[in-house]
């Protein structure tokens, strides 16, 4: 695991510095793109790049998760915050970049369609994480399996609460039930981007880089994979 300290604005140049060399290497590249608030300057840069001629015009893009029943369109799913952040700000073709289907009947069955798609692609090359104050990884909250796949889950009360700010600062109306792609899934990406800034993700990161591996704090299981780019500023390292 390399851990990389520094300022917010160098974090985002280092992170698009992987992601375009990758996509200058393979112009088809898999990205896993996270939303929240941690990737939005990685996401400026990227466009920065565009503007300056990366062409992501054969690159494919999956979500890490989505909410459960919010109805189709609406500003705070992550498909359309993505769109939003990124698919429509650079040259991605308009159906690259797809999410699990938050809004299925049959929900078990969307998420196996959609590790049956993570698969057919080929696998994420370069995955793009934030991470939960609570040290979730996507919505893999506390206590998940870290073997586990594509699946619903609950959000803690404490996730509500952090996610509120998207919903009127209301965690009533912060959905209660999310479709995520498990940390077994998140696993098999090549690369792991993690973006983390601000005191708010001390614990997280500190549990992340030093603790020991638990389902207690999720993002520990990055410590068994191979090859994982750990990006913090000074704030988020403080407790390293
Ligand atoms: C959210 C998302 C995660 C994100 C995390 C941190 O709930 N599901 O993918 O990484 O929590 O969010 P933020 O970057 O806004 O702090």
């Amino acid at each position: 695991m390399e851990v990389v300290i520094d300022a917010p604005g160098r974090l985002a140049v280092l992170a698009a510095d992987a992601v375009a060399s990758l996509v200058r290497r393979r112009p088809d590249a898999v990205l896993g793109l996270a939303t929240g608030s941690s990737p939005l300057a990685l996401y400026d840069e990227l466009v920065a790049r565009h503007r300056a001629g990366l062409s992501f015009a054969q690159v494919r893009g999956f979500l890490l998760d989505e909410y459960v029943g919010l109805p189709p369109g609406h500003p705070e799913s992550y498909r359309a915050v993505i769109d939003r952040q990124l698919t429509s700000r650079v040259d991605l073709a308009p159906d690259a970049v797809q999410g699990p289907d938050g809004g299925a009947a049959d929900l078990p069955a969307a998420c196996a369609a959609y590790e049956a798609a993570l698969r057919a692609a080929g696998g994420v090359d370069l995955q793009v994480l934030g991470v939960g104050t609570d040290g979730h990884l996507a919505f893999n909250e506390p206590g998940s399996s870290l073997a586990s796949r594509t699946r619903v889950k609950t959000l803690t009360a404490q996730t509500r609460r952090d996610n509120a700010r998207f919903f009127g600062d209301d965690p009533e109306a912060v959905p209660r039930h999310v479709l995520t792609q498990g940390l077994g899934t998140i696993l098999e990406a090549r690369h792991l981007v993690l973006v983390a800034t601000g005191r708010a993700k001390a614990e997280a990161v500190h549990q992340l880089v030093e603790g020991p591996v638990s389902a207690l704090w999720p993002a520990s299981v990055l410590q068994l994979h191979p090859h994982v780019s750990v990006l913090v500023d000074e704030a988020a390292a403080s407790r390293l």
